[in-house]
C-alpha cells in the first residue's frame, strides 16, 4: 500500500482544544506531521470536514485519487448518518473506522456506529494511536 487517506468528520477540527480528557491535547496536524515522518514513503493524504456531503464525496472519491485504504473517523456521524455507511458499503478499498474515545463507555447514543458493519475493522478507545493502529493493519493488508 502506497497512498491512504484520512477522514476525520466534524469537530474533529478542534482536537488538542476539544474535550481534552476524551481526546487528549495533540492537534491532529501535529499528530500527522509525526506520522508522516514515520512513514517517509507512504503518501498519507487528510481531509477533515463538518459536512456529511463532503465526507460522501471523499469516501467515494477516495480509489480515484490513488487511495488504497481509508482510515475513517466519522464523529457524530457515525451515530446518524446511513449516507456515510452506505458510500463505505459502495467502495471496494478497505475502510477501517477509528474513534479516538471508547464509544461504549460513553452515552448511550454513541454505542451504535451505522459504519460499523461496513468496515473492515473498527478501532476503538487508544486515543491517537488507534489510527497508528489502523495504518499499521491496512499497510499488511
Ligand atoms: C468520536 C466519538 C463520537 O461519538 C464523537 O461524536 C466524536 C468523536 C471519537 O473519535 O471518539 O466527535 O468519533
Amino acid at each position: 500500500m502506497k497512498s491512504i487517506l484520512i477522514i476525520n468528520g466534524p469537530n474533529l477540527n478542534l482536537l488538542g482544544k476539544r474535550e481534552p480528557l476524551l481526546y487528549g491535547s495533540e492537534s491532529f496536524e501535529d499528530f500527522l506531521n509525526g506520522l508522516k515522518q514515520d512513514f517517509p514513503d507512504l503518501q498519507i493524504q487528510y481531509l477533515q470536514t463538518n459536512e456529511e456531503s463532503d465526507m460522501v464525496n471523499a469516501i467515494q472519491g477516495a480509489q480515484g485519487d490513488g487511495a488504497e485504504g481509508i482510515i475513517l473517523n466519522p464523529a457524530a456521524l457515525s451515530h446518524t448518518s446511513i449516507a456515510v455507511a452506505d458510500a463505505v458499503a459502495a467502495v471496494s478499498i478497505p475502510v477501517v473506522e477509528v474513534h479516538i474515545s471508547n464509544i461504549f463507555g460513553r452515552e448511550t447514543f454513541r454505542h451504535h456506529s451505522f459504519v460499523s458493519r461496513y468496515a473492515k475493522g473498527v478501532v476503538v478507545g487508544f486515543g491517537l494511536d488507534g489510527y497508528r493502529l489502523a495504518l499499521h493493519h491496512l499497510l499488511r493488508s
